[in-house]
């Protein structure tokens, strides 16, 4: 029996219990299966947010003749949602139930140092151990949370979960929803393979499985003439998502660190590893059943010659929106960073061979743990020069800041783009110039968010404000 088949009979069978003592049973209420499970707020502070977050393993649908054995943060694959304003305390008890160390990294959030959950800044939380995450919420945006040990398997088997930070003003929609896009890979018998294939060492691993908020075969329901928000985070190892929904324009509303001054519009949206895009779009006004897919893209080795993959079903259907609302054209004016001093800190990402003949992934010529780390002084605006010598494109991520595009091999960005991101795509063969500044002293972590480049060696530090390398 198809394991989805048992949980549906299991389900139903404890509707009708729970049903059988009263009054006629109503119809029952409907459930979106896209939900995320909401982190529950342990505190009644309004302006705290309290949670106990455990990453355990748990049984999961994904598609295999069997469960498959996923980690998960609280038993749900994507993990919780934590919704939160701008300003609240965030308290996290962590605790790993997992049989290996891990530990949580805060994707995107400006925080100080020994809260972000890196191989720089802490000690790996054993099995059985527990640590406890304090931070304020500075940002408005669409953060994420995952683990940092062994990144290619544990945010692979489903360690991955969202946070929401509201603003004071938020753009006027008819409903709003957070879409986590995933792909994995399992065996025919739901195990997950523990080797990898050369494709996947070469491009990160991706899946045989596209899930949307952890669902297979997703059907995203949308109500004709409606203005959807779409908030997209890609939380997979090395697939990018290239979107498109025939005869729909997304207005990019904002990304990683929030919205745009200056949204503008795609037909296409492209969304590497770990990035988050905030669209905005009308709804036909006519019913009918369209497809969310993701279009080619060449990402180098020929990686673009494939098909258009389907990534959900979306369902123009229901009760027509007649009081239309009109798409953003202007956000919140966006804080550009200062000129910046002195020399750019130049990262220079290559695929090579080891001694040994195995592939790997560098920085500066170095693999991680042995890349000289970069300094620079706190509060100080500095050029990153990210300079991609390899064949692929790399989405390369600073932890602990936001940066600003200034120019593409040599072209100035123009002024309408500017944003505030944490992960970019550095194109094959190509020089990206980005501002940053540091306004927490430690050491931060700066890699390529394919997780098998990370792990394969494309990782580095930017050592703030004159503190010493933590020496991993
Ligand atoms: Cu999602 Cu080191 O990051
Ligand atoms: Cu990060
Ligand atoms: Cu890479």
């Amino acid at each position: 029996m198809r394991p989805g088949f048992a949980r549906w009979l299991l389900s139903g069978a404890a509707l009708v219990m729970a049903c059988g003592s009263g009054a006629p049973a109503a119809a029952p209420p409907k459930v979106d299966p896209l939900a995320l499970t909401p982190a529950q707020d342990l505190s009644a502070d309004p302006d705290v947010i309290e949670i106990a977050l455990t990453a355990r393993e748990a049984d999961k649908d994904l598609g295999g003749a069997r469960l498959s054995r996923a980690w998960t943060y609280g038993g749900t694959m994507p993990g919780p949602l934590i919704d939160a304003k701008v300003g609240d305390l965030l308290v996290v008890h962590f605790k790993n139930e997992l049989p290996e160390a891990t530990m949580v990294h805060w994707h995107g959030v400006r925080l100080p140092v020994a809260m972000d959950g890196s191989p720089s800044s802490q000690k790996p939380v054993q099995p059985g151990g527990t640590f406890e995450y304090r931070f304020k919420l500075r940002d408005a945006g669409l953060f994420w949370f995952h683990p940092h040990v062994r990144t290619d398997v544990q945010i692979e088997r489903g360690l991955a979960g969202v946070i929401r930070v509201r603003a004071a003003r938020e753009p006027e929609v008819d409903e709003e929803r957070v879409l986590v896009l995933d792909d994995v890979r399992v065996n025919e018998d739901g195990t997950f393979p523990t080797y990898l294939d050369d494709a996947s060492k070469m491009m990160g691993r991706e899946g045989n499985t596209v899930l949307v908020n952890g669902v297979r075969d997703a059907r995203i329901a949308l109500r004709p003439g409606a203005l959807e928000r779409f908030r997209i985070l890609n939380v997979a190892n090395g697939r990018f998502f290239n979107l498109k929904i025939p005869g729909v324009r997304f207005r990019v509303i904002g990304t990683d660190g929030g919205l745009l001054e200056s949204p503008y519009d795609v037909e296409t949206l492209l969304i590497a590893p770990a990035e988050r895009y905030d669209v905005a779009f009308e709804v036909p006004r006519s019913s009918g059943i369209l497809s969310l897919t993701s279009e080619p893209y060449e990402r180098g080795h020929e990686s673009g010659a494939r098909p258009p993959l389907a990534v959900a079903t979306v369902a123009v259907e229901g009760e027509p929106v007649t009081a239309r609302k009109t798409l953003p054209d202007r956000g919140p004016a966006l804080a550009r960073l200062p000129e910046p001093t002195g020399a750019p800190i130049v990262f220079a990402l290559d695929e090579g061979t080891s001694e040994k003949g195995d592939l790997i992934f560098t920085l500066n010529g170095a693999v991680w743990p042995v890349v000289p780390a970069a300094r620079m002084g706190l509060g100080e605006t500095r050029v990153l020069e990210l300079t991609n010598k390899s064949e692929m494109d790399h989405p390369f991520h600073v932890h602990g800041t936001f940066f600003q595009v200034l120019t593409r091999n040599g072209a100035p960005e123009p002024p309408a783009r500017l944003a505030d991101k944490d992960t970019i795509i550095v194109q094959a063969k190509s020089t990206l110039r980005v501002a940053t500044r540091f306004d927490e002293p430690g050491a931060w972590m700066v890699h390529c968010h394919i997780n098998e480049h990370s792990e394969g060696g494309m990782m580095g530090e930017i050592l703030v404000g004159g503190v010493m390398s933590s020496g991993h």
